[in-house]
Formats: structure tokens, C-alpha cells, sequence
């Protein structure tokens, strides 16, 4: 069982978004799953150019990282996408991944993976955004099983608030 988990945050692993996603895998390795983590910094998936190579040939020909990750995912069980909430949406890194997956929604190339959604926000409006990330995943084939999400305004302290915690440790394990 191998569960990916994409960050799109320039902040990378420090990030509230990261560290999130970190107690969700903590969750899934607990009940036995391999995790490995993705990071979108910016410049390693570029946005999509509409040349439509990804419809006729399967693969996209920009020279980047997006089919190293394409390729890790479809190795995969399971998929998480965690992005910061950038003025209502997902992050900008987070979208060209997104967009650069048109190949895959078209043939549904992820069927048979679970997935899940993790948002942080400095004062809120996750839930459409983590709605959003799911309905993105349903429509790659991957059947999204919930998501947590964090208001980083009212949390003080570095550690998450046992509440969250726990949803992100019920969401890793029941995406197991
Ligand atoms: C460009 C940008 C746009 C943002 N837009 C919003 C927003 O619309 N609403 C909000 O609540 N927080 C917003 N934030 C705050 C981030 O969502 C929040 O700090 C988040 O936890 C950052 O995650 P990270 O540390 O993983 O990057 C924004 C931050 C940046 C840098």
C-alpha cells in the first residue's frame, strides 16, 4: 500500500500546508502504508500549454518533473493533495498540476486509487476548496474518501489543535 501526497506550497515542508499533510500520513503509516511526499515549489510542473500531446500520445512533451509524477502516481494506491488556500483556490502550483493532468482525467488513468484533500488558510474558506480538490480527483478516476483542513489565524503555537490532529489521523487511516 504507497500513498503519495502532493504539496503545492512554495513553503515546502515547513509550511502549514505540509505539516498537515504530515499527520495524515502519520496516520496512514499506522496502519501500514508506505508515504512519500511531493513537493510543487514552483518551476517543477509548469502550466499546461493546450498543445494536446496528452490527448494523442499520453504524455505531455514539456521537459519537467510532471511525468516523474504522473508516473509515481499511477504506482500508487492512493493520493493527497494538499495546497494552501490562495485567495479562495488552491495554489497556483497546485492548479498547473492540475491542469497538466487533462490527459489523465480524459482516459480516467487513476481508476482504482482512493484519495483524500488537505487545506490550510490564514483565516478560512477551506471547505469549497478542499471540494474542489476532490471533485479534481473523481475526475481523474480517484475516489476521494474526505478531507481535513486548518485555520492557521486561530491556531497559536506550532502544534495543530487536538481536534485537527484527529481528523487528519481518521483521515489518513481510513484512506488505508
Ligand atoms: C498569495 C497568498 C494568498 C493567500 N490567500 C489567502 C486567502 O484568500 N484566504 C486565506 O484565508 N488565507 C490566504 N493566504 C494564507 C495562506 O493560505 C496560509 O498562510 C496557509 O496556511 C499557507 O500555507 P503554507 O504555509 O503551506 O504555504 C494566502 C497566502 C498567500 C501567500
Amino acid at each position: 500500500m504507497k500513498i503519495i501526497g502532493i504539496v503545492a506550497s512554495p513553503r515546502g515542508a515547513r509550511g502549514n500546508t505540509a505539516r498537515l499533510l504530515q499527520v495524515v500520513l502519520e496516520g496512514a503509516e499506522s496502519q501500514g502504508a508506505e508515504v512519500e511526499v511531493v513537493f510543487l515549489p514552483g518551476r517543477t510542473v509548469l502550466p499546461c500549454k493546450a498543445c494536446d500531446t496528452c490527448h494523442k500520445k499520453g504524455r505531455c512533451p514539456q521537459k519537467d518533473d510532471f511525468e516523474s509524477i504522473k508516473e509515481k502516481i499511477l504506482r500508487s494506491d492512493g493520493l493527497i493533495l494538499a495546497s494552501p488556500n490562495y485567495i479562495f483556490s488552491v495554489s497556483a502550483q497546485m492548479k498547473a498540476f492540475m491542469d497538466r493532468c487533462c490527459g489523465v482525467i480524459h482516459c480516467m488513468a487513476f481508476e482504482g486509487k482512493y484519495g483524500a484533500s488537505v487545506v490550510t488558510s490564514g483565516v478560512g474558506d477551506e471547505k469549497p476548496i478542499a471540494d474542489y480538490l476532490n471533485n479534481f480527483l473523481i475526475t481523474t478516476g480517484t475516489r476521494p474518501v474526505g478531507s481535513v483542513w486548518a485555520t492557521m489565524g486561530t491556531i497559536s503555537g506550532e502544534d495543530f489543535p487536538l481536534d485537527i490532529r484527529s481528523q487528519a489521523l481518521g483521515l489518513g487511516k481510513k484512506l488505508v
